[in-house]
């Protein structure tokens, strides 16, 4: 892709990239029950927007990496990802019925279902990273690339986020205590994706750090603009329902900082995260910076 194609274009090639390559995961000789593979195909092919995979496929551009190879771990983080969505639109979670501008899986295939399509998601993603031996991928990166996932996604990363954001309550959680829950429940995926196209791309210490840094800002920007959108934005185009966290009585930003601090805070998590990739040495910074900005703007 070149380098002065506008980021419109870049986000349009790149989710064609991923969403061709997610095409092809799960294999006729794997032999999945056809109830499970309708399930699990419903959500990961429904239309999301594919930042995450984007990002990897980013960073490894900014560090001049082979974005072909990249692919695979690029498909792992939006497996996890969807996996995440299915659980956290759940009745016993968020409680939502649209999803990505549809029904949400349960509501199609049934809670059991919903949850060993994710289940199942999750556990394809490992599958996909580990079996990168075959593109010559040096082990000790591809360990370090599961090492990461598993820290970010599990206990301590996305899923201690999301037990928090469940467990957090308005009047007790404190600024402080949101912050914990952003940071895990949406921050670490992002971190991940970053971090992961770092490896692939050899990456040397203070540039991941970069990454994380940049993972770490935007990521919570991200979840800040989510909850915005959640009280402002257009059903249509979000594809999710509004006002679902009043409806949960979710702690967030808005809850604590009413709406125009809210945007103020997104812009200044964004240019905290531009800051720190500007600071280090990588090569080719410029898409990284303008998906943040993208981002930053974005109404859906
Ligand atoms: C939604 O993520 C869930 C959050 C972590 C805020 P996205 O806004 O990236 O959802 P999709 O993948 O585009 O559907
Ligand atoms: C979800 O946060 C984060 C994860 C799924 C890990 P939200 O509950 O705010 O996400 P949406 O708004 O339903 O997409
Ligand atoms: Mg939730
Ligand atoms: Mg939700
Ligand atoms: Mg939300």
């Amino acid at each position: 892709m070149n380098r002065s194609d506008s980021i419109t274009h870049y986000l349009e090639q790149t989710s064609k990239r991923i969403n061709r390559e997610l095409e092809t995961i799960f294999r006729d000789d794997m032999n999945i029950p056809p109830s499970l593979k309708k399930s699990m195909e419903y959500s990961l092919h429904a239309g999301g927007k594919r930042i995450r995979p984007i990002l990897v496929l980013a960073a490894v551009e900014a560090l001049n990496g082979n974005v072909d190879d990249a692919l695979p771990v690029s498909c792992a983080v939006e497996l996890v990802h969807t996996y995440s969505l299915i659980h956290d639109d759940l009745p016993a979670l968020d409680n939502d019925d649209l999803r990505r501008g549809k029904p949400t899986n349960h509501k199609i295939y049934g809670e059991a279902m919903a949850i060993m399509a994710g289940d199942a998601l999750l556990t394809h993603a490992f599958y996909q990273i580990a079996s990168m031996k075959q593109k010559n991928l040096p082990a000790d990166r591809l360990l370090r690339i599961v090492e990461e996932l598993s820290w970010f996604a599990g206990p301590r990363g996305m899923v201690g986020g999301q037990v928090a954001d469940l467990e957090g309550e308005q009047g007790i959680t404190s600024l402080a205590q949101l912050e914990y829950i952003h940071r895990h429940k949406t921050g670490d995926l992002i971190v991940f994706s970053l971090r992961a196209g770092g490896h692939l791309a050899n990456a040397d210490e203070e540039q991941l750090e970069a990454l994380e840094q940049f993972g770490f800002a935007i990521g919570l920007a991200f979840q800040i603009q989510d909850d915005i959108l959640d009280r402002i934005g257009n059903e249509e185009k979000i594809g999710k329902r509004l006002h679902s966290d009043e409806k949960q009585e979710k702690v967030t930003f808005p809850y604590f900082l009413g709406l125009e601090e809210c945007i103020r805070a997104v812009k200044e998590y964004t240019n905290k995260g531009k800051q720190a990739i500007l600071q280090a040495e990588i090569p080719n910074p410029e898409r990284l910076l303008e998906l943040a900005d993208y981002l930053m703007n974005r109404d859906y």
